[in-house]
């Protein structure tokens, strides 16, 4: 079953056309990559889907619903939701609060608390729920940003480069995640350079190149694709970090 369909989107941010014509669709319950060169429209792909961004064409149906013109909290309140690849925190508030906060969407604060503390213990953060979350190191600030986004319930949930900055063990754990919530029944949309992350937990990988749509499908498919490696794998920085 179809639950996420973007249909011919695009946008321009002045002269720079960031998304071109990308249409693709997610079946519920996969976990698809979203790869590509810096600056190939990933983190503009993911806003647009969300309502943070406008497409200049386009639409985006979310579980047979339109998205056209919607905010991004209203989105959220449908279903979809994402994590921020610049994690900014109330650095002042408890690492809670700035989790609970997002809990307000479909709870009180009462069950918003307690919705928080489970998704921080999900991420593996309970121990520091009451620390002030300026104090904490940058990758526990990512998974902040996830105990976030998983508060407000997503049905869809999208992954901006959670493990950037994560140690191996640390990127098995979100991995681990990552699967445990697809379990759940959640759909994940995962933008991530670390190439075996992706391959590891990708049921079908999506490239984009100059925002256009290079190529859709599975690991293997994509790692064999000439024109995939041509425009990103076979680029020197992906190798090393392969
Ligand atoms: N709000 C904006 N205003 C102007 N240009 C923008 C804006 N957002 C993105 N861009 C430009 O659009 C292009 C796509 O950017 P985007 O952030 O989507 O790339 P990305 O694939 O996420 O890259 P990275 O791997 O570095 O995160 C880039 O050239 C970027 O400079
Ligand atoms: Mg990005």
């Amino acid at each position: 079953m179809t639950i996420l369909e973007a249909k011919g989107l695009s946008r321009r941010f002045g002269g720079l056309q960031a998304l071109v014509d990308v249409t693709f669709s997610v079946a519920k319950g996969e976990i698809v990559g979203v790869i590509g060169p810096n600056g190939a429209g990933k983190t503009t792909l993911f806003s647009t889907l969300v309502g943070l961004v406008r497409p200049n064409t386009g639409s985006v149906t979310l579980d047979g619903k339109n998205l056209s013109g919607l905010k991004p909290h209203k989105v959220a309140s449908l279903g979809m939701t994402k994590t921020f690849q610049n994690v900014a925190l109330f650095a002042e508030s408890t690492v809670l609060e700035n989790v609970l906060t997002a809990g307000l969407l479909h709870h009180g604060v009462e069950a918003a608390r307690s919705e928080a503390l489970k998704c921080l213990d999900r991420v593996g953060l309970k121990a520091v729920a009451q620390e002030q979350a300026g104090d904490l190191s940058f990758p526990e600030r990512a998974r902040v940003e996830l105990a976030r986004a998983l508060c407000t319930g997503p049905k869809v949930l999208l992954l901006d480069e959670v493990m950037a900055a994560l140690n191996p063990a640390e990127m098995s754990e979100i991995m681990r995640l990552i699967r445990s919530l697809r379990d759940d029944g959640v759909t994940l949309l995962v933008v991530e350079h670390h190439m075996r992350a992706i391959m590891n937990i990708c049921d079908r990988i999506i490239v984009l190149n100059f925002g256009r749509l290079l190529a859709d499908g599975t690991p293997a498919q994509i790692v064999g694709d000439p024109k995939v490696i041509e425009a990103y794998l076979g680029h020197p920085k992906e190798a090393v970090r392969r």
